[in-house]
């Protein structure tokens, strides 16, 4: 795990008692520790997403600039790195972690988070969280969390991972899967895609512990980007459309806050341009977007198709995610639609993106919590609904048209392996080589798929392979 420097926080200085805060005094209200505390329960208890319930928090709380920064840091650390810590609380813990109370359990991770990754001096980390313990949870349990990560801090993470994985000594997927934080699983399905090179897969293990670069998406046919670009933002590297944040709330720019631009990843905006860009015989009167919600690809579709005189339709199952996809952009043509049932015709329309249901393994560097929650069996469980929706998508365009397949995950069992098998099932659709679609875009792998990578070009882990009906 890196170690990220970072300034001592509130209440570094003092000294603590054996059971914790310095005599004669009240803790001091530790707002960032808390609001990072009460991340982990929501995600624990209630199975929320950190980055939508710390958001929410910090404005509840009122927590700005560096008490911000430290309550993100504290929470997305803690939950990303929540798997390694476990075992090294295992080894400080006399019982089993199961029998701990959980919010015990999500403190003892936050103080071995400050122990290990922050630059939080010791008995500061030790301290802050043992008032954090008898504040939230009683005397008893303060004296444990005091007793354990004073075992925690007799040694620094190096010595750690030395200790529970020996180089030499451990499988090297096991060691990195506890130095990088990941579920061993994770680890194989990464190494499968990078077709075993282990160094490149610790590359790719580290980015996702990186907190990506605020990437906008500007409405084609608007001004919007140089009104970007002159805010400070910087150029997308391959998207003409991509504009690199400068920094603050995105919602303060005036085409964000205008509706003009939106906070979408490099990589989205890659697999739905190659889609739009791809040559297709003949004159082009509609696309399909058959699993559209949020509708960040089908507002960027859409954008591109109504520059040409050309309609879209953007369907989605959910009634709800349907209406997401009318506010994210209200020029589309959002339906509810279940896309194995479809209202449409076969073979209706020029080219189809079929932006399936995933484990979302590719876009671990935003949802901290994600990598722990997901199970191999979730691969297995989605896998239906992606042929489906694959095979839907080749029903939907005509002769000569085009289809997406597009996935933010690489695991290789619902990319290549979904591909292989739709296409095993009927003769009539061909692969056509998608590196040609991202102009300038390097290393996209041996083709005719494209498998985009966050160590690589700083995008999600993205998938995209490009069929063409026959
Ligand atoms: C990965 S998301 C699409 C993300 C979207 N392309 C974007 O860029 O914002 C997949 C979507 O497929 C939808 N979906 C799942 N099963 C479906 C079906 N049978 N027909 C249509 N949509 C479906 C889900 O509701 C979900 O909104």
């Amino acid at each position: 795990m890196t170690r990220p420097v970072r300034p001592a926080p509130a209440g570094a200085g003092r000294r603590p008692t054996r059971s914790g805060s310095t005599p004669g005094t009240h803790p001091r209200p530790d707002p960032a520790r808390d609001v990072a505390f009460e991340v982990l329960r929501a995600v624990s208890e209630r199975a929320a997403y950190a980055n939508l319930v710390l958001p929410t928090l910090l404005r509840r709380r009122q927590l700005a600039g560096r008490e911000a920064g430290l309550a993100t840091e504290l929470a997305y650390g803690t939950l990303r790195a929540a798997g390694t810590y476990d075992q090294v609380l295992a080894r400080c813990v006399d019982r089993s972690l199961a029998a701990l109370d959980p919010g015990l359990l999500d403190l003892l991770r936050l103080g071995t988070h400050q122990l290990l990754a922050l630059r939080i001096p010791a008995h500061a980390a030790v301290s802050a969280t043992v008032d954090q313990a008898r504040a939230q949870l009683g005397e008893g349990p303060a004296r444990l969390v005091n007793a354990v990560l004073r075992r925690v801090s007799q040694a620094d993470v190096e010595e750690w991972m030395d200790r529970l994985a020996p180089v030499g000594r451990t499988d090297r997927l096991d060691r990195l899967a506890l130095v990088h934080a990941h579920p061993r699983w994770v680890v194989e399905a990464f190494a499968e895609a990078l077709g075993g090179n282990l160094d490149e897969v610790e590359l790719a293990l580290a980015a996702d512990n990186r907190a990506p670069v605020v990437t906008l998406a500007a409405r084609p046919g608007t001004s919007a980007r140089d009104e970007l670009l002159a805010a400070g933002a910087r150029p997308g590297r391959w998207s003409p459309y991509a504009a690199y944040s400068p920094g603050g709330n995105p919602a303060g720019l005036v085409p964000v806050a205008d509706g003009r631009a939106r906070v979408q990843d490099e990589g989205s905006q890659l697999v739905a341009l190659a889609l739009a860009g791809a040559p297709v015989e003949g004159a082009e009167r509609r696309w399909l977007d058959l699993a559209a919600g949020p509708g960040g690809k089908a507002s960027l579709l859409g954008a591109l198709a109504a520059e040409q005189g050309i309609s879209m339709v953007a369907a989605d199952r959910a009634e709800h995610r349907a209406r997401l996809v009318r506010r994210a952009d209200p020029s589309l043509y959002a339906v509810t639609a279940d896309a194995m049932r479809p209202p449409w015709l076969p073979g209706m329309f020029d080219r189809v993106l079929a932006d399936v249901p995933c484990t979302g393994l590719g876009a671990l560097r935003r949802r901290p919590e994600s990598r722990w929650r997901r199970r191999p069996e979730d691969v297995l469980r989605l896998a239906p609904l992606q042929r489906g929706l694959l095979t839907a998508a080749l029903d939907a365009v005509r002769p000569g048209g085009l289809v997406a397949y597009v996935t933010c995950s690489p695991h290789p069992g619902e990319t290549r392996a979904v591909v292989a098998d739709v296409l095993g099932d009927r003769g009539d659709a061909i692969r056509v080589d998608a590196r040609e679609y991202l102009p300038g875009v390097p290393e996209l792998g041996e083709g005719p798929e494209v498998q985009l990578w966050p160590h690589r070009h700083g995008t999600d882990a993205m998938f995209l392979a490009l069929l063409r009906r026959r």
